[in-house]
């Protein structure tokens, strides 16, 4: 038996626009309105209007998660509901009144929310007036909403993440084209990565003037570790600048508060170094986290790049660098991701030894699966086994880097209930619950009945 620290959490992540639904919400924010314009690109032109209902289910669903053995819940406050007026930020009642009630909600449950203020959500208005995050005029903006739900719910909530995965909003708006509004375009991505990064410095700073007590602040990044393909000097290169662009440019600020420096003079050598000032830096210098959310699914393996990095063309990052398909690689086809656990101590080792081993938890993991119904028994019951093997495994590696000094407060999965993935819509289901997006029937999978058993004991015994 794999004995966890005490109080350990044992949870899952959602957010707001993949569970809620679009119900009653005043404004679009980016995903929205990328439906609604194209919703041929969506999985069978599922868009986010239903979701998993959670707008009206949320009593229901959040008995459901305490059920499976849950003491911790992640969801995201959406901008796009809780404000009316994204210059004066004015609030909507409708929409504080429901995120109270959800609130309320999961403390009633015995549970500890944790409540994320940005995740892929931008209100499109933004967008489309300001350009978004590349306008520091957005940045002040998304500072004034996340002082805006300190001061409304701050009394409740003690856990605050700025934001989930800022990487993938660089990524999908501005490199490869998965999010609204879809360009090419490296300099600018670069410019949102720094703005990102200075929003969640300036959400810190309004966080930490109101000194709400015993609460607490941080950011979740997707960490995939990389790897290189072999010992050879040009892969072991392509590594250390995929690892600068991947982790370091989020990491390093969130937690030692500057950029790193061999990221800066290569970005400032190609021309396309972020525009900042040294006020700027000196908010995020002191303006770091108090805890890590760490999002893990796969490992990111490299290989020296095919082409010159130096050819003509689009600046882009991964010029430095190519994907490497380890022959012989466990992958999920249904998501085409590596399954690569081992990746979890690695993690661990990582924050122990070099971002002085602040708290963190694993703030996702999980396995998208398609067409889950054929794993249904008799009794309706989806027999998930893949995924208890896949979160077993992940657990066994975080223990090993917990038991050797890792300071690791919790895990959560995403998702509790199957929920809407973006571009994916519900093609790929994670839950430990499962979700008939037709009937809105919630049913807890084989994987959810196991969860509890290993929340209540705290201890991860072998799968039978
Ligand atoms: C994370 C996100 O990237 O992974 C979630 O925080 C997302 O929003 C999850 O749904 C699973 O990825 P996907 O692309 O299959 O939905």
């Amino acid at each position: 038996m794999k004995q966890f620290p005490e109080h350990f959490w044992w949870g899952a992540a959602t957010s707001g626009p993949q569970s809620e639904g679009r119900f009653h919400k005043k404004h679009a924010n980016v995903f929205d309105y990328f439906y609604d314009q194209e919703p041929e690109k969506f999985f069978n032109q599922v868009g986010p209007d239903t979701a998993s209902n959670f707008y009206n289910s949320y009593a229901e669903d959040l008995a459901m998660m305490r059920s499976i053995g849950m003491n911790s819940v992640r969801t995201s406050i959406q901008w796009t509901r809780l404000i009316d007026d994204f210059e004066t930020n004015t609030v909507d009642e409708a929409g504080a009144a429901f995120y109270n009630q959800v609130i309320d909600e999961i403390l009633a449950n015995g549970m500890i929310p944790v409540m994320n203020l940005h995740h892929f959500d931008l209100p499109v208005e933004l967008y489309q007036k300001y350009g978004g995050w590349e306008s520091k005029k957005v940045v002040e903006l998304f500072a004034g909403f996340a002082e805006t739900c300190f001061r409304l719910f701050g009394d409740r909530v003690k856990y605050w993440t700025t934001h989930n995965e800022p990487m993938v909003v660089v990524e999908g708006e501005y490199l490869y084209q998965f999010h609204y509004p879809n360009l090419v375009d490296g300099k600018k991505g670069v410019q949102v990565a720094y703005n990102l990064n200075l929003a969640s410095a300036k959400a810190i700073e309004r966080f930490k003037k109101l000194a709400l007590p015993e609460a607490q602040i941080g950011i979740v990044l997707n960490l995939t570790p990389t790897y290189a393909a072999s010992d050879k000097p040009s892969d072991q290169e392509a590594a250390r600048i995929a690892e600068l662009w991947n982790n370091k440019l989020f990491l390093e600020p969130a937690i030692h508060g500057h950029f790193p420096e061999e990221l800066e003079a290569l970005l400032a050598e190609d021309g396309v170094l972020w525009e900042s000032t040294r006020e700027e830096k000196q908010t995020i210098r002191e303006n770091t986290i108090d805890f890590l959310g760490v999002n893990y699914y796969h490992p990111n393996r490299v290989q020296a790049p095919d082409i010159a990095p130096n050819s003509v063309g689009e600046w882009l990052p991964n010029r430095y660098y190519d994907e490497y398909n380890l022959p012989g690689r466990r992958v999920n086809r249904d998501r085409g991701w590596e399954i690569y656990p081992e990746a979890m101590y690695d993690i661990a080792k990582n924050i122990q030894e070099n971002y002085r081993n602040i708290p963190w938890y694993v703030s996702e993991n999980g396995m998208g699966v398609s067409n889950e119904e054929r794993f249904m028994d008799d009794q309706g019951v989806i027999q998930d086994d893949y995924r208890i093997a896949f979160v077993h495994d992940h657990l066994s590696w975080l223990h090993k880097g917990i038991a050797e000094g890792s300071n690791c407060f919790g895990y959560h999965m995403w998702t509790p209930i199957d929920c809407w993935s973006w571009l994916n819509a519900y093609k790929n289901r994670y839950g430990f619950i499962a979700n008939d997006i037709h009937t809105q029937i919630k049913t807890v999978k084989k994987s959810g009945h196991w969860f509890k058993t290993v929340a209540e004991s705290n201890q991860l015994g072998a799968i039978k």
